[in-house]
Parts: structure tokens; C-alpha cells; sequence
């Protein structure tokens, strides 16, 4: 008989080393590891110490002999109109030429690299060919503004960046090479050299001798190259991934290499039931964890052919998708939910045009997956639609349903159970005791943390216990910082975050973030920005702020042109992901008699709440303010 899903993940929690043990055999070890679990010192867990892999050779050199002429991937651009495949062999000799260009650039095992690309197969060229020679790359989602991107370089210090000329978005060019030279000039530690990948977007774009190459000339320099993988001890860092927190400076998220090749494979495996020769759809981008994770190195690692969408689901129109999934055979597919609510409010017979024989399920995941699109989305398609709930930090699943397992039933609006290997734990906020069923509590995870999950902050252990690991006194547990509940029969549900991130459209902010970036304006004396609910994004920030100089605010034209101003800076320092809904003006923010504001406050009156307790507020008037300045708003 087949084990269930409780069994399967019971033997996960009791016997790690044995069930890990079984998992490492899905991916290639060119030397095997001496234990399974390294625990010696908590909460750092070192998995498969001593074992020597590569995750491109496994994504990429382990399927040639067998499927080298396979579909590895599949580019589609409905913003430019094209579309390109590329085998398994291809793309091994792409990678091997991105891997020698970057080595005649002077990069080595353990530098840095920075990948600003829009979505282009050449993206997943660099990012292989990092993995491939033991470079560590960081890629920053393209959407992210050149402070911003200024910032991650001062931290991670890379040897070289890649870039391309621009991108598209709704068929208007996006000038990424700009925007880097920018975040060049602002940047204390910058790279040597620059690669930019010319797709013909930006005409005008210039180079700087000595330090910019194009990336086609030096293609053509190594068409033949024979680059070999770079043996790589299973706990050596992978790549760094920025993330928001509570604090306005984004964290990176390190990841090693063996434990993150074995996680993905067993996820594809028992989560996604990826086989090789399918295919999969994730829409994401290559900027994001999902795109890291199951863009590039699941279904590669899993000997899927793996698409790669530049574009929006509803251009040139809302059937692209359901094509792609018609055209290609996609088996497996996986979105955030705020694409299908967007969808949903297109025309339903958009879904009926295509063949979706294919496709077994669709997952979603990256922000709360409200019940009635899931209900719809389910019925249109009439296929298992799972949602399931993980962060950056974790690389791959916390909270899902493991149909290669076993097929349970899934309840709308619940991402199911807890992912094998994770001990999850609900606790009370205040006693740090698991809550019972149906209470609500913190969503922790008992360590060690299974493989594949962030090994430490980059260059920084001590944050990453203080940030992780903290929370609870006398209780070392890994906080997700989430909200949840667990209903009687073992389902999950997520209720929020329980710190000051926010999740616009999938995209995950830390409101102290787009706080400093308003205070940049120099007329902002200062600000609180806090997230609304938003019936197609899930949630928008919304700035109130108090001017330096209030003279500009008397006419509602002066108001205006502020609110534009500050919000064109958030734009300049974030991008525009991070644009506030509106910016309120006020004389006073709503604080504590000890100064602090009252952002929970402010956002239950945004959306329409009881702002709570408030006994501590130090000018009750300030409340009012912010009242009087939503009313206009909750009437929308
Ligand atoms: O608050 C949770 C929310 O998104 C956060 C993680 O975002 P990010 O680091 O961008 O990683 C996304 C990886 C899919 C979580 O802390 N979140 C993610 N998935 C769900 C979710 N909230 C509710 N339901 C989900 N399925």
C-alpha cells in the first residue's frame, strides 16, 4: 500500500538523516557526503557536509547524455514577439560560453556577481554558468530602482554585473543599462567590468570603454568553450537573494548548494509531480525566489523543459497563457494569485479557447490566495488548483499538499499541511506555547531547517539569529513572521504578517522601505507607510506624511503636485512597485507618549477598522487626521 502523507512526513521529522538520506539520492554527487545533517551548531544546519555536487551540472550536464535533445527551455516574449527554444546540449553550450566569458572577466569561485536582466534566456545562461564555475550570483529583480540596486551592490560586493540594454513592459521599453551605470555612480564597492546583453531596445545606450562588454562579441570570442562544473562542498554558498524585513535595509538571503539541488529535486518530486520530458510553466520572474527556484533550477534539475514568459498574462490577450499551456503540453504550472485575479475579470471564454488536456495542476503562491479566486479559478479550469505558502527565506515550500504522495483534499483559501521535513509549530505570541486548533499563533518552524532553506544572512550569522531566531524567549524557533491558524481536521490557513511587510501584487516590501524612500523628499519631515487591502493586488502602501514646509498644501493643485513629487521619488530611490496608493498629508502622526507610531493604528482606519487600543497615544488629534484623510478613500 502507498504511505500516506502524515506517514511520509512523520518519517521526515523522526528519522531526518534516514529521510534526507534517501531524498540526496535524486541529484548527482561527484563525492558523497560524510553525514546527512550537520547540527552542531544551532541554529545553523550544515546538510550533506562533506558531499561535493554542482546544481548546474545537475540542472544541466546530467541530462545531456540522456535528453540532450530535448526542450531545456523555451523562451516566449509576447512583449517583442518572439519565441526560442533551446535543448539540453544547447544549453550546455551557452552556459559554457557564459562561463568562460565571465572567467576571461577574471571571475572566480566565491565572487559575486550581479544579474539586473529583464526575462531573456541569456538571464539563465549567466546564472547557470555562475553555479557551473562556483560564482555566487545575486540577481535583483528589474522592476527595482538604482538606489535600490546600489544598495545590494555595497553589500555584496560583486566582481562583475550583468545586464542587458532594456526590457519591455506593455510593449514600452525599460532601460536597464541606465539604470545601472546609475546605481554605479552611487555605489561605494562597485563591480570592475559590466556585461550587457544588446537586444536592440536602447539604441542610445552608451559604454563605458574598459569596463562595459558586450555580451554577443564575447560570445563570439568563446563559442567553443569547454568549461568543466567546479566541485563544490555541499555547504558553500550559492547565491545571495535580497529580501525586505522590518528594518529598511533588505537582508541577503544565502543559500548553499547541495541542500538546495536535493530540496528542489524531492519538490519536484512530491509537490509539483514534475517528470522529466514535461513541461513547466511558472510565471514569475527570474528576480524572485519562484523564478530562482522553479524557473530555473527545479525543473532543469528535474529534466523538465522549463518556459520562460517575458510578458503580462492579459497581452496581447487573456488567452496567452492557456496557449502556451495548449502549444507546449504544460504539465505542471505555477503562478501567484494575483495573475488569476487579474484574469478573472476578463472575458471566461479566454479558457475555454485551449486545449488544457495537459495540464494536471496549477500551483499559486507568494501572497494570500483568497477563497472565491480560488473557487473560480478551480471551476474554470476544472483541474486541481494548490496553493501553498512559502518565503524567499525558505527557497521552496513551508505549507502545501504533496500530491506525489499522497492525493488529500484541498480546501479553498487553505495552503494544506506542512511541507515533509519542516516541524512546524504554531505558538502563541506573548507564552511562546503551541496554540490548539482554530487559535491563532506565530508560524515557526523548530530547527534545523529542512535543506534548500536560507543557510545565513550574507556576511552576517549574528543577524540572521537575531532576526530569525529571537522572537520567542528561551525557545530558539525560525520565525516566518506570519499569522496562522490550523482548523480541526490539520489545515493551515495564513492570516497576515505579524511585522511590517507588505505584499503588493506578490511582491513582497517592507513598508520601512518605502518609508525612507518617501523621507528622501526633501520637503518630508517624516512619514508612516502602512499596507492596505486591495481587491486586485492584495495590498498597496499608503503614505501619510508631515511637510517641512506646508505651504504648498493650502490648494488642492499644490497637494497634488507634492503627492506626484513624493511619489516620483519613491519611484527613483524603490521603483515603482513600491508607489504608494496616495500620500496624505498631516500636521502629526498618530505615536506613543515613548514616540512610537502607531502603524497598526493608521492601518485599521485605512481599511476601514477599529484602530484598537489606545490608550497610549500620545494627541488623540492626530487619529482624526488620519481618519478624516482616508474617509475620501474608503467611499472609492
Ligand atoms: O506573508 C507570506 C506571503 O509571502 C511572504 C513571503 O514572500 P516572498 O519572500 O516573496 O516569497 C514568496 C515565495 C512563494 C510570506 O511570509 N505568502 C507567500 N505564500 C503565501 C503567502 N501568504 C499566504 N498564502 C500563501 N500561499
Amino acid at each position: 500500500m502507498r504511505e500516506t502523507y502524515r506517514e511520509f512526513y512523520r518519517r521526515s521529522i523522526e528519522d531526518p538523516n534516514s529521510f534526507w538520506g534517501e531524498q540526496s539520492k535524486l541529484i548527482h554527487w561527484v563525492k558523497p557526503f560524510n553525514t546527512v545533517l550537520d547540527y552542531s551548531r544551532p541554529p545553523f544546519a550544515k546538510w550533506f557536509a562533506g558531499g561535493l555536487t554542482n546544481l548546474c551540472f545537475n540542472a544541466v550536464d546530467r541530462h545531456v547524455p540522456v535528453r540532450g535533445e530535448q526542450k531545456a527551455l523555451v523562451w516566449i516574449s509576447s512583449e517583442v514577439n518572439q519565441e526560442k527554444s533551446y535543448s539540453y546540449r544547447e544549453l550546455q553550450t551557452e552556459v559554457q560560453r557564459a562561463a568562460r566569458m565571465m572567467q576571461y572577466l577574471g571571475v572566480k569561485k566565491g565572487d559575486r556577481v550581479i544579474v539586473y536582466m529583464p526575462m531573456v534566456p541569456e538571464a539563465a545562461f549567466v546564472i547557470l554558468a555562475c553555479a557551473r564555475i562556483g560564482a555566487i550570483h545575486s540577481v535583483v529583480f528589474g522592476g527595482f530602482a538604482a538606489a535600490n540596486l546600489a544598495a545590494r551592490i555595497d553589500d555584496a560586493k560583486p566582481k562583475l554585473m550583468i545586464t542587458a540594454d532594456g526590457g519591455s513592459r506593455m510593449g514600452k521599453v525599460v532601460p536597464y543599462k541606465n539604470l545601472v551605470d546609475e546605481s554605479i555612480k552611487l555605489a561605494q564597492y562597485p563591480p570592475e567590468n559590466v556585461v550587457i546583453f544588446r537586444r536592440g531596445l536602447d539604441p542610445n545606450m552608451q559604454l563605458v570603454p574598459g569596463r562595459d562588454f558586450d555580451y554577443a562579441e564575447l560570445r563570439d570570442k568563446h563559442l567553443g568553450a569547454k568549461v568543466p562544473s567546479v566541485w563544490l562542498e555541499s555547504n558553500e554558498p550559492s547565491y545571495i537573494l535580497y529580501t525586505s524585513g522590518t528594518t529598511g535595509k533588505p537582508k541577503g538571503v544565502q543559500r548553499d548548494v547541495g541542500g538546495y539541488a536535493v530540496a528542489l529535486a524531492a519538490s519536484m518530486k512530491y509537490i509539483y509531480c514534475g517528470n522529466a520530458g514535461e513541461t513547466m510553466f511558472t510565471a514569475s520572474d527570474i528576480g524572485w525566489v519562484v523564478g530562482h527556484s522553479y524557473i530555473i533550477y527545479g525543473p532543469l534539475i528535474a529534466g523538465m523543459t522549463t518556459i520562460m514568459y517575458e510578458g503580462v498574462p492579459v497581452r496581447p490577450d487573456a488567452g496567452i497563457w492557456w496557449k502556451i499551456v495548449q502549444d507546449h503540453k504544460v504539465t505542471v504550472m505555477f503562478t501567484a494569485p494575483t495573475a488569476i485575479r487579474v484574469l478573472k475579470k476578463q472575458d471566461p471564454a479566454y479558457l475555454k479557447k485551449y486545449d488544457l488536456s495537459s495540464l494536471r495542476y496549477l500551483f499559486l503562491a507568494g501572497e494570500p490566495l483568497d477563497e472565491p479566486t480560488h473557487v473560480w479559478i478551480s471551476e474554470a479550469l476544472r483541474k486541481p488548483v494548490i496553493d501553498h505558502y512559502w518565503q524567499t527565506e525558505t527557497g521552496w515550500a513551508i505549507l502545501t499538499c504533496a500530491p506525489g504522495v499522497e492525493n488529500t483534499p484541498v480546501k479553498f483559501g487553505s495552503p494544506s499541511f506542512a511541507a515533509y521535513g519542516y516541524n512546524l509549530r504554531l505558538l502563541h505570541e506573548g507564552t511562546g506555547e503551541e496554540v490548539g486548533a482554530n487559535e491563532k499563533g506565530v508560524v515557526t518552524v523548530a530547527p534545523p531547517l529542512p535543506p534548500g532553506c536560507m543557510t545565513t544572512v550574507w556576511g552576517q550569522d549574528e543577524r540572521f539569529v537575531q532576526t530569525y531566531f529571537t522572537s520567542f524567549k528561551n525557545k530558539m524557533v525560525y520565525t516566518t513572521f506570519d499569522w496562522g491558524i490550523r482548523d480541526q481536521d490539520g489545515y493551515y490557513f495564513i492570516l497576515g504578517r505579524t511585522d511590517d511587510v507588505i505584499n503588493v501584487a506578490g511582491h513582497r516590501l517592507g513598508t520601512r522601505e518605502i518609508e525612507e524612500a518617501v523621507n528622501m523628499h526633501p520637503n518630508i519631515a517624516e512619514c508612516a507607510v502602512v499596507g492596505v487591502a486591495d481587491q486586485l493586488k492584495g495590498q498597496m502602501p499608503l503614505a501619510f506624511a508631515v511637510a517641512k514646509d506646508a505651504s504648498k498644501l493650502g490648494t488642492p493643485e499644490g497637494r497634488k503636485g507634492f503627492e506626484k513629487e513624493v511619489m516620483d521619488t519613491v519611484d527613483k530611490q524603490l521603483g515603482a512597485i513600491a508607489r504608494p496608493k496616495a500620500v496624505h498629508f498631516v500636521t502629526l502622526l498618530p505615536k506613543t507618549r515613548s514616540g512610537k507610531t502607531l502603524r497598526r493604528s493608521i492601518q485599521a482606519l485605512a481599511e476601514g477598522r477599529d484602530p484598537g487600543d489606545l490608550t497610549t497615544i500620545e494627541d488623540p488629534s492626530s487619529l482624526e487626521q488620519i481618519r478624516k484623510a482616508v474617509t475620501g478613500l474608503n467611499a472609492e
